[in-house]
C-alpha cells in the first residue's frame, strides 16, 4: 500500500515537473525591493498556510535555512509554480514568473534570519517528554516511540514556536487529513484510531495499540469520522506556563541535521 502511494506519487512529480512548458526565466537581481514586494506576496498567497513571516501554521516552517523539498532557487521556483503534488502545497495558479521569483528572494531571506530564542530549557522538556508527558507512547522520535501521531524528529525545523505550543494546548486547531480520529464498530467490536486510507470499499485504521486493521466497509456497522478533533489530549492544564515553555523549547531544538 504504501509502496502504490509512493509510486503514485512519484509519477505525479513527474507530470508536475513535465507540466512546465517554458524554461524557468532568468533570475532578476535580488536586492531590497524585490525582497519586500515578495513579501507583500507571500503575506497574500502564503501566510494563511506558512504563517506569518513563514514560520510555520499547517503549512511548515520555511524560516529555515534548507529547505528539503525546494534545495536550491531553481527547485523554489518549480514548487512555488507547480506545488507539491499529492499533498496540501498547491500549485501558484496565476502567479506570473517574475511574481513567483519575488516570493523566491523573499522565502531565501527568511530562511537566512535567526532562529527564534527558546522560552524555555530544552534539558528540562526532554524530561518532561519522556516523563510525565509520555509523549513517546504516541510519537517516534529519535528511533523509538509510538506511530499514532506523527513523527517529531527534526520538528524543530518545521514548526514555530507558536504552533508547537499551540500543538500542546490545543491540539485539534488543525489536525491534518492524515490523523483523522475515526471510531468503527465491526461485529460488536469498538475500534478506536487514526484513518490511515480509505477507498469506497474499505478503510485502513491505525487503532490504539498502534496495530494496523484493514476494514471492508460491507462488514461495518457504524463508522464515526471524528472531524475537527484531534486523538492528541490538551496538555494546557497537565503543564504549568514554565513546563510548557520547556517542552517547546526542546521541540524547537529537534532540529534536522544539515
Ligand atoms: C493550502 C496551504 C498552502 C498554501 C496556500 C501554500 N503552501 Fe507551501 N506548503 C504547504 C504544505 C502542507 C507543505 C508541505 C508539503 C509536504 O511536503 O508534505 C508546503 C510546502 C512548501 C514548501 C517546501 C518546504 C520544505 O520544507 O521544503 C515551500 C518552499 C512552500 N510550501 C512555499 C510556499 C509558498 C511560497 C506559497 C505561496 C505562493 C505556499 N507555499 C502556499 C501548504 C501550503
Ligand atoms: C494519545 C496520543 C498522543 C499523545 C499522548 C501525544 N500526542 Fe502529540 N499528537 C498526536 C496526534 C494524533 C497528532 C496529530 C494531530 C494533531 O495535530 O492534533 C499529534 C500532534 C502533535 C504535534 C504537532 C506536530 C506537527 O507536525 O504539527 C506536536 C508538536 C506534538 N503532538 C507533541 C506532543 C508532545 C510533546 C506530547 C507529550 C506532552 C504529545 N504530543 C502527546 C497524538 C498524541
Amino acid at each position: 500500500m504504501r509502496l502504490l502511494t509512493s509510486v503514485l506519487l512519484a509519477a505525479a512529480a513527474l507530470q508536475a515537473q513535465v507540466g512546465r512548458k517554458e524554461p524557468i526565466p532568468p533570475r532578476p537581481p535580488v536586492d531590497a525591493q524585490e525582497i519586500a514586494q515578495g513579501k507583500r506576496l507571500f503575506d497574500g498567497h502564503c501566510a494563511a498556510c506558512h504563517g506569518p513571516e513563514g514560520r510555520g501554521a499547517q503549512g511548515p516552517n520555511l524560516a529555515v535555512p534548507d529547505l528539503t523539498r525546494a534545495r536550491g532557487a531553481q527547485a523554489l521556483f518549480l514548487v512555488i509554480d507547480l506545488g507539491i503534488p499529492g499533498t496540501e502545497m498547491p500549485r501558484g495558479g496565476q502567479l506570473h514568473d517574475s511574481e513567483i521569483w519575488k516570493i523566491a528572494a523573499y522565502v531565501e531571506s527568511i530562511g537566512q534570519a535567526d532562529p527564534e530564542p527558546l522560552p524555555g530549557d530544552p534539558q528540562a522538556g526532554k524530561r518532561l517528554y519522556a516523563g510525565k508527558g509520555n509523549c513517546a507512547a504516541c510519537h517516534w522520535l529519535d528511533g523509538g516511540g509510538g506511530r499514532q501521531g506523527p513523527e517529531l524528529s527534526g520538528i524543530g525545523s518545521r514548526r514555530s514556536l507558536a504552533h508547537l505550543r499551540q500543538s500542546l494546548t490545543d491540539p485539534a486547531a488543525s489536525v491534518s487529513a492524515d490523523y483523522l480520529p475515526v471510531t468503527a464498530v465491526v461485529g460488536g467490536r469498538r475500534i478506536r484510531g487514526i484513518r490511515l486510507n480509505e477507498d469506497p470499499f474499505t478503510i485502513q485504521i491505525r487503532d490504539s495499540s498502534d496495530a494496523l486493521l484493514s476494514v471492508r466497509k460491507a462488514d461495518l456497522d457504524a463508522l464515526d469520522k471524528h472531524k475537527g478533533e484531534s486523538s492528541m489530549p490538551p496538555y494546557g492544564s497537565v503543564f504549568s506556563d514554565a513546563e510548557l515553555d520547556d517542552l517547546v523549547s526542546y521541540l524547537a531544538s529537534l532540529r534536522r541535521s544539515r
